[in-house]
């Protein structure tokens, strides 16, 4: 069964540049905060040279480490380090673009007979105009920039301080080879491959119908994309032992993910979905639908992967479950225990294991995020007032989610039995030890109930089932029929009722 480490992994997010004030250093001196929690991997967000304007997915220069961070020997002492106590190093790369300042690009610009030009993707004006009608939904603006010099158009999918590379040149493949390789042979253990399902774009033959507002749905899950993956495990990560590939793949379904993470297709391990981070998330049934959907695809010989919390959300708490302060501890524990209760690898976002919550800003020049600013910009075109504008960007910038983690909270949680990263350590623990949650099958039980999210994980004749309800109000419940109660997140017993953001897992062994 246990075949792959991943599987069985629990990975941890870290987004350096707000995770310590010492970057790959400060991640060095909290490996035994992360070995403690119970942490098998980390996956750094990237700490390749950068402008950051994009928080790093903006890459000057793929061979070095952002200053911002460290050096290079930092970074090896990480690996060293980590790899002595038993934490894998994942690197978070995005090879679909560079930052505008990567040498290649500038190159790229100054003349069309450049060495790099097909580095990218640069296209002549039509009619005066941008060379199709594409509109990007992260920026809500053309897909295209001027270039002056050579009198002609690039491609950003992002920022125009992102321009795209263009997959279809086997020099540019082979050039994001050489770079991956570098970092297998510097020790990293896998690779987060941002937004690698984009990575085709059809440019000359595609316009958006009149019916849509924006291209992305013509770049994503092109059939080219995944032949760029198949090429890329073999070339590199065919060569190597268990080297985990792992790819961001937003706006996806269940068929399409199959396709990207099945076994036989040679792709990748595992693959970030965003269904439940793309739906209104306090629609409990739609919740409830979104995550389960995915749960089973094991029989399709692909494995989930499990993350609440990510560098481009608010904070999970807000997010799936409240705003009022007094329930995001009693939240915070509800949370961790409906993820960690789910089959597939599981990814848990930084801060999430100490309740870290959503700041509210009161004008746009608080916020850093290069997307919020997008979207603020976008609205304030369309007209929309002001102050619905920063409520509606309090929610979803990514803001949130890159503040400094707050250590002296971590200090009073370490010593308190009863604090929230006690209850994810428990949880991490008896996680490891539980086949039936490892390996079960998912079953959703009370699916039209709009407070509680639950479900059943079954292996031979083992039961284990989940009750979360995702409310403040309190929810009858005869749970006499689902065995031993063994978790809960409150404190005292109440066996007919849940109360707020109340958990409670149960576990039946022996029956089915
Ligand atoms: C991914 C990253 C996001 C970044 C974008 C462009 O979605 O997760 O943070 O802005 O790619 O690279």
């Amino acid at each position: 069964m246990n075949d792959k480490w991943y599987k069985t992994a629990i990975i941890y997010e870290i987004y350096p540049a707000s995770f310590t004030e010492e970057g790959l250093q400060g991640v060095i001196h909290k490996l035994d905060y992360i070995k403690d929690l119970g942490v098998d991997a980390i996956w750094l967000c990237p700490i390749f040279a950068s402008p950051f304007l994009d928080s790093g997915y903006d890459t000057s220069d793929y061979y070095s480490i952002n200053d911002k961070f460290g050096t290079m020997s930092d970074f090896e002492e990480l690996i060293d380090k980590a790899s002595k106590k038993g934490i894998r190093v994942i690197l978070d790369i995005a090879l679909n673009h560079t930052s505008s300042k990567n040498h290649w690009f500038v190159d790229a610009c100054s003349s069309k007979k450049s060495d790099y030009r097909d580095y990218y993707i640069f296209r002549e004006g039509k009619n005066k105009g941008f060379p199709n009608n594409w509109i990007s939904s992260k920026t809500m603006k053309p897909t295209w920039t001027y270039n002056e010099s050579t009198d002609d158009y690039y491609l950003h999918i992002y920022t125009k301080y992102q321009p795209d590379l263009n997959w279809r040149n086997p020099k540019l493949r082979e050039e994001a080879y050489k770079i991956l390789k570098f970092w297998i042979n510097k020790g990293v253990d896998g690779f987060r491959l941002d937004v690698i399902n984009k990575i085709a774009k059809p440019i000359e033959t595609t316009e958006i119908e009149s019916t849509k507002k924006f291209a992305d749905y013509l770049y994503e899950n092109h059939a080219d994309s995944h032949k760029f993956i198949k090429e890329m495990r073999k070339q590199v990560f065919d060569n190597y032992d268990d080297i985990l590939v792992m790819g961001q793949t937003s706006g996806i379904n269940t068929n399409q993910g199959i396709e990207y993470g099945k076994k036989e297709n040679g792709e990748l391990d595992l693959f970030l979905q965003f269904d439940h981070m793309d739906i209104d998330t306090r629609d409990i049934i739609k919740l409830k639908h979104s995550v389960l959907k995915w749960q089973n695809i094991d029989k399709e010989s692909a494995w989930p992967a499990i993350f609440f919390g990510s560098h481009d959300s608010g904070r999970m708490i807000n997010k799936y479950a409240t705003n009022n302060k007094k329930y995001f501890e009693v939240a915070a524990k509800m949370l961790c225990a409906l993820q960690l209760c789910l089959k597939g690898t599981q990814v848990i976002y930084m801060g999430d294991e100490l309740a870290v919550s959503n700041v509210e800003n009161k004008h746009i020049d608080e916020f850093i995020d290069i997307r919020s600013k997008d979207i603020y910009a976008a609205r304030i075109k369309e007209g929309k007032d002001e102050n619905r504008i920063i409520s509606e960007l309090n929610g979803i910038t990514r803001d949130n989610a890159r503040r400094q983690i707050p250590w002296d909270k971590a200090v009073e949680m370490q010593n308190a039995k009863d604090s929230v990263l006690s209850f994810y350590k428990h949880l991490i623990n008896w996680r490891k030890n539980e086949k039936t949650i490892l390996y079960g099958i998912t079953k959703s039980i009370m699916d039209g109930d709009e407070n509680v999210f639950a479900y059943q994980r079954v292996l031979d004749s083992d039961i284990i089932s989940v009750f979360a309800n995702i409310s403040e109000n309190e929810i009858k419940l005869d749970c006499s029929t689902y065995g031993k109660k063994i978790i809960s997140n409150y404190k005292d017993s109440a066996d007919d009722k849940l109360r707020p953001y109340e958990v409670k897992i149960f576990k039946e062994a022996g029956k089915e």
